[in-house]
């Protein structure tokens, strides 16, 4: 991270984007649609006295040109928000450098080569999820799309533990969203949230 430019996709608040600078990155870029991200990011960056390495546009994916600028690109609980997820891809590779590096973490399922769910409606209560590949899928999708060394880093079961009610959050959270007969599933039958995290480069 030290030294690089990096491209944070559905940065959210963009947390990660601070976190980045803090682990050495020259410049962080968030992008994100949601104006309200836009004024919580800079609330924060006024709390630190005004630092400039690090900006949010509140722009999706779709927005942006090829721009080939970035020495890692992030996407992060994205992917399975688009309806396209090699578009999604392509969009990703379209951001990197030549050799730049790619991190891309989503849900998954436990399933073979060409296993995805695509949920009927709501997933553990999200709206707008659509595929959730196994991890062999994921790996090919990112192969297909001319990624290189790809490589799947980390799989955790999502926990209450990371995911639960705060003073801060909402009234409902993960522990809600699970089936309370058998929490190995949501409350709509899916199997319940596993999420993987994945490398490869352009
Ligand atoms: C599940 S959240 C993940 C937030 C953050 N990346 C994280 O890991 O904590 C998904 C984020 O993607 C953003 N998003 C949705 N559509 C997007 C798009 N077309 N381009 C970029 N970001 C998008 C949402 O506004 C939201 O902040």
């Amino acid at each position: 991270m030290y030294g690089k430019t990096v491209l944070d996709v559905g940065c959210n608040s963009g947390y990660h984007l601070w976190r980045m600078v803090g682990a050495g990155a020259r410049l962080a870029v968030g992008i994100d649609p949601m104006a309200l991200f836009l004024c919580q990011f800079e609330m924060v960056r006024k709390l630190l006295g005004g630092d400039q390495r690090a900006h949010l546009l509140p722009l999706g994916i779709e927005a942006l040109p090829k721009l080939n600028a970035f020495d890692v690109v992030f996407s992060m609980g994205v992917l399975y928000h688009r309806r396209s997820p090699l578009d999604h891809l392509y969009q990703l590779k379209d951001q990197l450098v030549s050799g730049g590096q790619l991190v891309l973490e989503t849900l998954v399922i436990e399933g073979d080569l060409h296993q995805a769910l695509l949920p009927q409606d709501r997933y553990a209560q999200m709206r707008n999820v659509y595929f959730i590949p196994s991890v062999p899928t994921m790996i090919s999708w990112l192969e297909r799309c001319g990624f290189k060394e790809v490589k799947m880093v980390d799989i955790s079961p999502t926990t209450n533990d990371e995911q639960r009610t705060t003073a801060w959050s909402s009234e409902q959270s993960l522990a809600d969203f699970l089936n309370p007969d058998d929490p190995t599933k949501t409350v709509e039958g899916y199997p319940a949230p596993l999420r993987a995290l994945f490398t490869a480069r352009k």
